[in-house]
């Protein structure tokens, strides 16, 4: 039996414009996916995608036992760290030698198949590898750490990123000459925010104008939008959808003081808020349970 956790993720910056390899930034996120894997002649269907194709691209037989802090389908890379954390757990325990970086490159693999080819390798990244990664051309690089205060906004409102990154192929083969200048604009704003770190209110206004981005193509929901503007006006920095949207969650930037009044702005949207900070840690083995 054999134990992995990984941490779950939120994009400041990107989201699918780097589908289209323009770049992005993401950041790792306290709450954890735990998942244990045990050897098993007839193992049960797990009944999620992931799962099942962490089992056929190794080619071995066990059970899965999932205890996640994260909630399913709303955009804060859960299924990543399923996959990232089971092939973790399958290499453990049948002694597969993989190391961390063909894990990554496996999880990506398997991210890919079930959006049916149009995936960034954005996810699998921040999930393996922990704290904040800059995504560009399909390659990565982690910057340094910075203790930014997240509250995250959930809608409970299930999306499926598959058919949200689908919507975007759609509207981008229908209008390309309106769509690509928006990828563009995200593309620009994500290389500034790059370069202004540790200035939150500079963050918090690019933050904005990505969120306005991503509503021009068509991953807005009502209830993520009354969130957006409730928390910047109880005086965060900035806010915006985070992940495939359609529903989801959306993360607001804030000052330490502020969080716990954003947190109450949420609430009062009917959303259910979570304060998060930074995971510098990515998978990583647990105590078996
Ligand atoms: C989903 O968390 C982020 C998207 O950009 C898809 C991807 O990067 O694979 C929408």
């Amino acid at each position: 039996m054999a134990t992995w956790s990984a941490p779950g993720k939120v994009f400041l910056f990107g989201e699918h414009a780097v589908v289209y390899g323009k770049p992005a930034i993401a950041m790792a996120i306290k709450p954890r996916v735990f998942v244990t894997v045990r050897r098993s002649k007839n193992p049960h269907s797990s009944r999620s995608p992931y799962i099942d194709s962490c089992f056929e691209e190794t080619g071995v037989k066990g059970s899965v036992y999932i205890h996640s802090q994260l909630p399913s389908s709303s955009g804060l890379g859960s299924s990543a760290a399923v996959t990232v954390a089971t092939l973790s757990a399958i290499n453990d325990e049948f002694d597969l030698g993989y190391s961390v970086e063909k894990i990554a490159d496996m999880a990506f693999g398997i991210e890919k198949k079930v959006q049916k080819g149009k995936a960034s390798p954005t996810d699998t990244s921040v999930v393996t590898f922990g704290g904040i990664v800059f995504i560009t051309d399909g390659s990565r690089r982690r910057l340094p750490p910075e203790q930014f205060n997240i509250v995250v906004g959930n809608s409970l409102i299930p999306h499926n990123t598959a058919k949200m990154v689908e919507s975007v192929a759609d509207f981008k083969k229908r209008y390309p000459t309106i769509c690509e200048p928006l990828m563009d604009s995200i593309g620009a704003l994500t290389i500034c925010a790059l370069h202004q770190m540790g200035d939150l209110p500079k963050l918090g206004r690019l933050m904005n104008v990505n969120h306005s981005l991503l509503e021009s193509l068509g991953v807005g929901h009502p209830a993520i939008t009354r969130m957006v503007l409730a928390s910047r006006a109880a005086g965060a920095f900035g806010a915006k959808i985070t992940g495939a949207g359609g529903g989801g969650c959306m993360i607001a930037l804030c000052a330490k003081t502020l969080k716990g009044h954003v947190e109450g702005a949420i609430e009062s949207c009917e959303g259910r808020a979570m304060s998060t900070t930074l995971d510098t840690q990515g998978v990583r083995k647990e105590k078996d349970v």
